[in-house]
């Protein structure tokens, strides 16, 4: 099974969880600037929420790499929602993409709220989600 992780950040949290992502799974994070190259089966991808949604270069990258994405699954960080997986799935829809059921999901430090989010523990529970996700996967 191919593996490929990409993120997108402003302020570095979302990087944090990608980063945990990577190497929890063995595969190298990068950020949604480098295209997929061959097909990803599973596509761990990390974005957050800037006005109430997804920011346009994530929904960018869905779309230019289609063709190579097998199934997304999505982590991020915000400061109030609870989860990504809705925008990216309106967009992911469209295309024909699948997106995940299961996701992570944590605070991010949005400047003095929820300082120092991601934490220690949403690092190692980044991980785990990962770990968990593709055995089950398999
Ligand atoms: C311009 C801007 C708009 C934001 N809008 C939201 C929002 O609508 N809902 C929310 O939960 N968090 C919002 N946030 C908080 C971010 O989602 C949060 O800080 C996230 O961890 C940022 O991740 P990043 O550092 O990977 O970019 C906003 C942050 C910024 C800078």
């Amino acid at each position: 099974m191919n593996i490929a992780i990409r993120y997108y950040t402003r302020s570095g949290n979302t990087k944090k969880l990608a980063e945990a992502v990577a190497e929890a799974v063995s595969v190298e994070a990068k950020d949604i600037t480098a295209p997929l190259t061959e097909k990803a089966d599973i596509l761990f991808l990390g974005s957050s929420y800037y006005a109430f949604d997804a920011d346009d270069a994530v929904k960018s990258f869905i779309s230019d790499n289609k063709d190579n994405i097998g199934k997304i699954v999505c982590f991020g960080t915000s400061a109030m929602m609870k989860s990504m997986r809705k925008p990216i799935a309106k967009a992911a829809d469209k295309l024909g993409v699948a997106v995940a059921d299961e996701e992570f999901h944590c605070r991010g430090q949005f400047g003095k709220i929820h300082k120092g989010r991601p934490n220690e523990k949403d690092i190692e529970d980044a991980k785990k989600f990962a770990i968990h996700f593709l055995s089950s996967a398999k």
